[in-house]
């Protein structure tokens, strides 16, 4: 595996790997690198020549400082991870290598931005689009792989290619999950043992409202989440939305739709976990 920490170096790469007619698959990561990232490595070489990871923990995208400081970091494990997986190429820039200029970019997604993981992370998805976009650009891949475990930020990511005219294909892979049931996470390593065991519950949660959802309707499903997350004192829900998967609108009907989604994001400790469950 080569690894660059230079855009340069690594363009230069790229462009004779290129010329040669070989194709680019991308996997942008924060690192602290677990089997899920892996996942979408494993798929990016069943369909690119050559795939290449980032690790960047993009200070731009974190609206809480203390969430930026204590993000997990462990580049050398990282690096032994990838090579056994693989993967062609790691690029590892700095934060001056990536943004040389304190130069703010503002986009607009609209509705997208103003829901769910938009409502209550201000600033995120600006950021997660300032470095996605600056990284395509560095590597214009054929492909770029991202977890449906962050169902919303794929979402933001189709709309940032399409506003920036670009062909790069987004490809949303399945979210891989602990033996069980927690969906694997970088943060999942700053749960303390106790908060580990309450962690399990979201998942068993998801699973359970989904199947009130589909049988009694989604009131009941939403109290039920509410009353389960009450009931422990180390848990803080912040949300839980069942939203049609397509426009992440909520839906308003008691009833579960076609093409509904059940996402959640809920505090364990001082760690806040994601998840999502497709209701069909
Ligand atoms: P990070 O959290 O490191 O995740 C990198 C990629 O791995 C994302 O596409 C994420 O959805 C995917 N991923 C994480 N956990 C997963 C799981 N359990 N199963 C499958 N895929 C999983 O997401 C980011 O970094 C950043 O926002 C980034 C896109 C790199 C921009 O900075």
């Amino acid at each position: 595996m080569l690894i660059f920490t230079k855009i340069a170096d690594l363009r230069g790469f790229l462009k004779e790997i290129k010329s040669l007619g070989q194709s680019v698959g991308f996997v942008p990561t924060m690192g602290a690198l677990h089997n899920g990232h892996i996942s979408l490595i494993s798929i990016s070489k069943k369909t690119c020549n050559i795939t290449v990871c980032s690790i960047f923990v993009n200070p731009t995208q974190f609206n809480d400082k203390a969430d930026l400081k204590r993000y997990p970091r462990m580049p050398e494990k990282d690096a032994a991870f990838l090579e056994n997986a693989g993967c062609d190429v790691l690029f590892m820039p700095s934060v001056e290598e990536v943004y040389p200029t304190e130069k703010k970019e503002a986009y607009d997604f609209d509705y997208l931005n103003t829901v769910l993981e938009g409502k209550f992370r201000p600033g995120h998805f600006n950021g997660v689009a300032q470095v996605v976009k600056r990284l395509f650009e560095i590597v214009e891949p054929d492909k770029a792989f991202f977890g449906s475990k962050d169902y919303q930020q794929v979402m933001i990511i189709k709309a940032l290619v399409k506003q920036m005219h670009s062909h790069i294909e987004i490809v949303s892979c399945p979210i891989l999950r602990e033996s069980d049931g927690l969906a694997m996470s970088s943060r999942n390593t700053l749960l303390s043992k106790e908060e580990r065991e309450i962690a399990t519950k979201v998942p068993k949660i998801m699973i359970e409202a989904k199947q009130l959802a589909l049988n009694k309707g989604i009131n009941e499903a939403k109290q039920f989440v509410d009353n389960e997350v009450e009931k422990v004192s180390l848990m803080k829900l912040e949300y839980f939305e069942i939203c049609n998967a397509d426009t992440l609108k909520t839906i308003t009907d008691n009833n579960v739709p076609k093409n509904a989604i059940a996402l959640i994001a809920v505090f364990v400790g001082k760690i806040r976990l994601i998840d999502n469950l497709p209701l069909n």
